[in-house]
Order: C-alpha cells, then sequence, then structure tokens
C-alpha cells in the first residue's frame, strides 16, 4: 500500500472515532472549559478531550511522526511527517447545537507552515450526517465511497462560501471584501466550518469559499479535498497576519482572486 494510502486510512479511521467522542460530549452537555483570542473565541472541554484522543491515535500508530493541532502544544517529528488537526471545526456551531461541525486531519511533509507543505492525506469527518470526506495526494478525493470533483460551470454566478475571524477589529474588512466578491456571486454561505466548506467545494456543493486569517489546522484537510477533487487552492498575502485562502474550480478561483486583486 502507498504512504499515503495509509495515511488517510489511519486519518480516516481516527476522524471517525473523534468524531463519534464529540457528536457523544454534545448530547451529554457543552461545557466551556476556556475563551481564547478574544470572547467569540470559544474552546469547549470537548475540543480538548477530542484532540487529545487523536494525539494518542496517531501517536500510537506512528510514534516518530510530528503534531500540530489546535488545543495543544506542537512537536516536531523525525519522519518529516506531520499530523494537522482540528478537533472539531465549527467550535461555535457545536455550542450552539448546530450540526455543521467536523473533525479535521490531515498528513503534511516537509515544514509545517501552510505553502510550505505537502499535504499527503486528508479526512473530514461529519459526526452528525456521518459524512467521511477523504483524499490521498494522487489518489483523489471521495465522499465515502464515492469520488469527488469541483464544479467549473457558474453561468448563474458563483455560489460562495466564506468566514469571519473572531476579532470584531477585523469585521469591517471582511465585509468589504464580500461586497467586492458579491459581484461574481449568485450567492453567499457562511456556515461556520472552513473544513466542511472546503469539502463541499471539493464535492460541488459551493463553487468557491475565500476566507482570511485561517489556522493551518482550519485548511491543511479541506484545501487537499479540494485539488484532489481537481480545484484549485492558493493562500496569498502570505507576509501579512491574515493571508487570504481562496478556493475553487480553476474559473472560479481565477474570478475570485480578480476581484481581490483589485482590493484597496
Ligand atoms: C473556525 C471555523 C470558521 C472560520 C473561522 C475558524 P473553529 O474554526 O472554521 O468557519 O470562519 O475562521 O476559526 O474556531 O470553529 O475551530
Ligand atoms: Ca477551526
Amino acid at each position: 500500500m502507498s504512504l499515503e494510502r495509509e495515511l488517510v486510512d489511519l486519518a480516516a479511521r481516527t476522524a471517525r472515532e473523534a468524531g463519534d467522542l464529540a457528536r457523544a460530549r454534545r448530547s451529554e452537555g457543552v461545557h466551556l472549559a476556556a475563551t481564547k483570542s478574544t470572547l467569540a473565541d470559544i474552546v469547549t472541554e470537548a475540543d480538548r478531550e477530542v484532540e487529545a484522543l487523536i494525539r494518542e491515535r496517531l501517536q500510537d500508530a506512528r510514534p516518530g511522526d510530528g503534531f500540530l493541532g489546535e488545543e495543544s502544544e506542537a512537536e516536531r517529528g523525525e519522519t518529516g511527517i506531520t499530523w494537522v488537526v482540528d478537533p472539531i471545526d465549527g467550535t461555535v456551531n457545536y455550542a450552539y447545537g448546530i450540526p455543521s461541525y467536523a473533525v479535521s486531519i490531515a498528513a503534511v511533509r516537509g515544514d509545517a507552515v501552510p505553502g510550505e507543505w505537502e499535504a499527503l492525506a486528508a479526512a473530514v469527518y461529519a459526526p452528525v450526517s456521518a459524512e467521511m470526506f477523504t483524499a490521498a495526494r494522487g489518489h483523489g478525493a471521495f465522499v465515502g465511497d464515492t469520488r469527488l470533483s469541483v464544479t467549473n460551470e457558474t453561468p448563474a454566478g458563483a455560489l460562495l462560501a466564506t468566514g469571519f475571524g473572531y476579532d470584531p477589529a477585523t469585521h469591517d474588512g471582511d465585509l468589504a471584501t464580500v461586497r467586492r466578491v458579491m459581484t461574481i456571486a449568485r450567492d453567499l454561505r457562511r456556515a461556520g466550518s472552513a473544513a466542511l466548506d472546503l469539502a463541499f467545494v471539493a464535492a460541488g456543493r459551493l463553487d468557491g469559499y475565500f476566507e482570511r486569517g485561517l489556522k493551518p489546522w482550519d485548511h491543511a484537510a479541506g484545501a487537499l479535498l479540494v485539488t484532489e477533487a481537481g480545484g484549485t487552492v492558493s493562500l496569498i498575502d502570505c507576509t501579512s497576519a491574515r493571508p487570504m485562502l481562496v478556493a475553487g474550480g480553476t474559473e472560479v478561483h481565477r474570478r475570485v482572486l480578480d476581484v481581490l486583486r483589485d482590493e484597496t
């Protein structure tokens, strides 16, 4: 079996177990553990417990790999492979009881820095719908056993998704970007989980997605889903504090970049 397939099997197995734990904990009630960068940026006890489970499973299976997760300390590995993990992407949805949340697990090679790594395997698991999105580099993207491909034709304009950072000081700028991008959109979604937004682009349920200021674990798995589904993903303004991620079919991706290029 190729390394990529081995990694994706491990990612999917782990994401399913982790997602089922998150769902079970949700049914027992949500316990806020802390706020992070701002009051809106929350972490629940389940986020921490689920990340600990994922970390343990990955470490047991591949002890030499590195780890970069949202809720615990990063660790450099010795194999050149790092697991980039968001235990619950869509934590605010999770806290409110909105079903759009997911476990996101990616295996990347090289420096664990977006734009520099090479993503090898990805699993995004949405426990409420029980949908498992997977991709292995060079082997395509799937939901369950069904192969995914991005959309390309958008005669009515693109159905796009985005998200906003937790810091209120960034909202004006993000809304100005939305105003600009709406000129090429048929409509816009803000569902609250970047990992699922990217999985939906891969699945052709959205034509494209853009967001500023994502963290590595928000997009590591989803970006590989999109590229393995035939789409394009770019991270622009990498030197800024809030780089912009743009994903979509080739044409939609190009059109979003074009309108953003004019941004002042
Ligand atoms: C957030 C979600 C959201 C996106 C935010 C992320 P979290 O991740 O992906 O959709 O707009 O930028 O921080 O906090 O739920 O893991
Ligand atoms: Ca996240």
